[in-house]
């Protein structure tokens, strides 16, 4: 499956909590607006106006009885009404979206962490996808301990991050496991240097992939 001919790339950035997603996604943004590249930057869970409302249910922390089947639904339900009106949309037009989180987060943290059926997990992201494919994953290979010592702890506002180190693991896992099965669309990043260097590091492998 193709995105098409003259049409847009669809890159996305995955990682542990506090690994530098954000960050990145930030500096992407600046270099593209400097670059004039047309590029559309959105985040999961979210992204448009339903999404965003299914987003601050997943992460409420007063949710704290949510079944782990309710919350896979509610990811994939916020990520069917984005990638159809906002993403697919932007491709098409022959923009670079570039989404903080996506697909494999699903599969990470409701599948490898929460132990649901991977079969299950993936065909629901099928079918939230809407028929769009990924170019290129940007993967923060940062373990998890890492990444909340750089956040300077948990945000208790986030019920998913609140979940403990063994949780958390689990993710990081997921994350790799994954990346052993899809090496040729993941891009991974240890982020050993500063956010700048990593910047760079990123930027030349989008290029080398003919996203930029
Ligand atoms: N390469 C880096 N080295 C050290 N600290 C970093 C680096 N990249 C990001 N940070 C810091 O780590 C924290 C978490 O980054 P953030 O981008 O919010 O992570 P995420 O979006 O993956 O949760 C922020 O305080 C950020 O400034
Ligand atoms: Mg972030």
């Amino acid at each position: 499956m193709s995105n098409g001919d003259k049409k847009g790339k669809f890159v996305t950035i995955e990682g542990c909590e506090g690994v530098g997603k954000s960050t990145q996604l930030r500096l992407l943004k600046e270099y593209c607006e400097r670059q004039g590249i047309n590029a559309l930057f959105t985040r999961e869970p979210g992204g448009c106006g339903v999404s965003e409302k299914i987003r601050s249910v997943i992460l409420d922390p007063e949710n704290s009885e949510m079944t782990a089947v309710t919350e896979l639904l509610l990811y994939c339900a916020a990520r069917s009404q984005h990638t159809q009106t906002v993403i697919k949309p932007a491709i098409e037009s022959g923009k670079v979206v570039i989404c903080d989180r996506y697909c494999d987060s699903t599969a990470a943290y409701q599948g490898y962490a929460r132990g649901i059926d991977l079969n299950v997990v993936d065909s629901l992201n099928k079918a939230a996808m809407c028929g769009v494919k990924i170019d290129c994953t940007v993967f923060m290979d940062v373990p998890p301990d890492k990444g909340f010592a750089r956040k300077g702890g948990v945000d208790a506002g986030d019920r998913l991050e609140r979940e403990n180190m063994d949780f958390h693991r689990k993710v990081y896992e997921g994350f790799k496991e994954i990346e052993r099965r899809e090496s040729e669309r993941f891009a991974s990043f240890t982020a050993q240097g500063t956010k700048f260097e990593t910047h760079e590091l990123i930027v030349k492998e989008l290029i080398a992939r003919g996203i930029f």
